[in-house]
């Protein structure tokens, strides 16, 4: 019987965040292994990838909780990420927008291995895309980055920036709160001494001219880069929604995507210009799968505006998220929760039934 018991309990390892992060495991430079990873299994087949559950609570604000599964064969693990987007967080409550929580199970019995925090991986994920984009095609000199949007994604956007080129110094940043410049600052300055930052008191202008790297993270709707701010060999990684006007888009050398096919069925710029026959799939020059593996070049010269958007891809936060996970256990860290001891009916159930 109580071979019997021990056979059938079911635990998992629980991560929060601060543990997570205790354990070593907020590395950019493991994300972004991870995530090429990843993309080289998905490219070979080695990966599930079910479409995505979204439930949108409010069309206006975009409120919603997405459902985002996929399983890594080799590893044989399934995962699924549940994510929050309520971008009036910040305003209405001063909290913040997303929040995520990651299962992790086996495929071998289907028993759940991690329950973890899944913030901190999705907006590693986020920014490990970016940084992977910029490390192919921003140019190697690229000394200078300017923000529009000053939350979490940009914050996370910036050490990501900087694991692939470290040869940044300067930092401009501009939002819609000059509060929130100054945040992003103060954050930012203690992990990052060397970098010169500056606050652009709300002027969005003065965050883009003369950068060499543009990254947009707004939850804004609205085309707020323009054009004719954008320097010659200038890298753009394009992160929330609509946020750039339309002659950002018919100005790129190269728009270079996550994954095309994902990109554009939703509502970032690039998929309005497709809806609106501003462009077509020939104008995307490739996905970034094709650029790390050599089936397409990254920049060739450093005069070329490089325009990249990346939607998210769940097997990318679920290969980073096991990279975390085993991690973190190999560092000692981790709580083991138990689902259930026995299975239901070799339990004492005498007198708690009701029926
Ligand atoms: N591409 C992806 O894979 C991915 C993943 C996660 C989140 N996102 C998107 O990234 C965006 C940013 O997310 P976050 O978590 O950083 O949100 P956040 O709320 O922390 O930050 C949003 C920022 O946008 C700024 N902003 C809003 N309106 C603006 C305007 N009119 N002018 C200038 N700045 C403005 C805000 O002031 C704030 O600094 C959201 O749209 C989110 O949906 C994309």
């Amino acid at each position: 019987m109580k071979n019997n018991m021990s056979k059938n309990a079911i635990k998992f390892t629980y991560l929060s965040q601060e543990e997570l992060i205790e354990a070593g495991a907020f590395n950019l430079k493991m994300a972004i292994e991870a995530l090429h990873q990843g993309l080289v299994k998905f490219k070979d087949e080695q990966i599930l990838f079910p479409e995505k559950i979204v439930q949108i609570f409010n069309e206006e604000t975009q409120e919603r909780i997405n459902c985002l599964p996929a399983t890594l064969l080799d590893e044989k693990i399934c995962g699924v990420k549940w994510v929050s987007c309520f971008p009036p967080n910040p305003i209405r409550f001063g909290t913040q927008n997303l929040s995520a929580i990651i299962v992790l199970s086996n495929i071998i019995n289907g028993y759940p291995v991690c329950v973890m925090d899944g913030t901190l991986c999705s907006n590693m994920r986020v920014a490990a895309m970016g940084a992977t984009a910029a490390d192919k095609l921003a140019r190697e000199d690229a000394e200078s980055i300017g923000f529009i949007g000053a939350g979490e994604q940009a914050k996370m956007h910036l050490i990501g920036m900087k694991a692939v080129r470290p040869g940044l110094k300067v930092c401009r940043v501009a939002s819609k709160y000059a509060e929130e410049e100054h945040g992003f600052i103060s954050g930012l300055q203690r992990i990052i001494p060397d970098m010169e930052f500056v606050a652009c008191d709300t002027v969005l202008e003065k965050a883009i001219r003369d950068s060499d790297i543009i990254v947009t993270a707004t939850s804004a709707q609205a085309p707020l880069l323009k054009a004719d701010w954008i320097k010659k060999g200038a890298f753009y990684s394009h992160v929330g929604g609509w946020e750039d006007e339309y002659k950002v888009v018919q100005m790129a050398d190269k728009i270079v995507c996550d994954d095309w096919n994902t990109v554009k069925h939703r509502t970032q710029t690039v998929s309005r210009c497709y809806k609106d026959g501003i462009i077509n799939d020939s104008n995307i020059y490739a996905n970034i799968i094709d650029i790390i593996d050599g089936t397409k070049m990254g920049r060739e010269n450093d005069d070329e505006f490089i325009y990249f958007n990346a939607v998210g891809l769940a097997y990318a936060d679920i290969s980073i998220a096991y990279s975390m996970y085993r991690h973190a256990v190999n560092q000692g860290f981790g709580r083991e929760l138990a689902l259930q001891e026995t299975m239901i009916f070799d339990k004492n159930l005498a007198g708690k039934i009701v029926f």
